[in-house]
């Protein structure tokens, strides 16, 4: 759906993008993470063709539409037609009602008038703003506001949702709600692209996570895989208190002593259960145990460090 390739893009001074390769496929909901300022609205930019990149690959669909330095102009606008986006500062008209606002997109868009007002009565009611519909926008929450801004990515009835930083400033609640609705758009079939700078957002929906440091993806895989690779590279940590010495040489963890009857044993994944069998065929009891598991957040701040 999205392949990109070496992308570089300088502004000025900044070297905001330095050969970023990304890859998002049919059906995914992917979570693109990074700190502030580490490329991720540089990168949808240059995809929906709204700013130039010096070097690289833009691939939408079967679409080449950025290569040698240029935009196939032709081959974007076929491509955007196809593509729903909500950006990073969009504004709403706040003397608008809801239905007021996605007729005005609606037209933008070309939706026919007959069908208009089936469309814009399916879209409210996807984000739950149809009892909503009437009132005027400028009183609406931040949530309200974002899922008003999703209903209007949605006009054409996108293949590809591209979002940037969709989540942001929502209430818990409110990111529940948002994630419903990415996971009805996978249901529908849809692919959806979406930025973060928050670990939250992505766990729970994101099937996919690459994760943009500095203009270059550090990673791109599953929250899963990423968290087992960071365990397996950090080890699993494990402090423990026994009644009596436990002599850890046959074991095949690292073990270092923290006082007489306590340890540190660091494996490369969760071995609690073994640790519990090792002491008591030892003849010893396990008196505390505790795991220092890192965080997801922790993880997410090791890879960004
Ligand atoms: N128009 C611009 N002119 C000059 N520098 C820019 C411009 N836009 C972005 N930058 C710089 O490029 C880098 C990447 O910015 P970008 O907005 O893509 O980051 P981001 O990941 O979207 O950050 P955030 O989480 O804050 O939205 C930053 O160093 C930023 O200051
Ligand atoms: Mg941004």
């Amino acid at each position: 759906m999205i392949r990109i390739e070496n992308l570089i893009k300088v502004y000025k001074d900044v070297r905001a993008l330095d050969g970023l390769n990304l890859e998002v496929k049919p059906g995914q909901v992917y979570g693109f993470l990074g700190p502030n300022g580490a490329g991720k609205s540089t990168t949808i930019l240059s995809t929906l063709g709204l700013i130039f990149p010096q070097e690289g690959k833009i691939q939408l669909f079967d679409f080449e539409v950025f290569a040698d330095g240029r935009f196939d102009e032709n081959q974007l606008v076929e491509a955007k037609k196809r593509i729903g986006y909500m950006p990073e500062h969009a504004t709403l008209w706040d003397f608008l009602t809801p239905v007021q606002t996605l007729d005005i997109i609606a037209d933008a868009f070309g939706v026919p008038k007959a069908e208009r007002e089936k469309r814009i009565r399916e879209l409210l009611e996807l984000v739950n703003l149809w009892d909503e519909r009437n009132r005027k926008v400028g009183k609406f929450s931040k949530g309200m506001r974002q899922r008003l801004l999703l209903a209007q990515a949605l006009i054409n009835d996108p293949e590809l949702l591209i979002l940037d930083e969709p989540m942001t400033g929502l209430d818990p609640t409110g990111i529940a709600e948002f994630k419903d609705i990415i996971r009805e758009q996978k249901r529908a079939g849809k692919t959806v692209f979406f930025s973060s700078h928050i670990l939250a957002h992505v766990e729970e929906v994101c099937d996919t996570v690459g994760v943009i440091v500095k203009g270059r993806l550090r990673v791109e895989d599953s929250l899963e895989n990423i968290k087992r690779e960071f365990l397996r590279k950090a080890g699993y940590t494990i402090l423990i208190e026994t009644n009596v010495p436990v002599d850890w040489s046959s074991s095949e963890w690292r073990v270092t002593p923290l006082g007489e009857r306590k340890y540190r044993i660091v494996a490369e994944e969760d071995v609690r259960e073994q640790v519990h069998d090792f002491v008591a065929n030892r003849g010893a009891k396990i008196l505390t145990m505790q795991v220092k598991e890192p965080s997801l957040e922790e993880i997410f701040l090791k890879m960004v460090e």
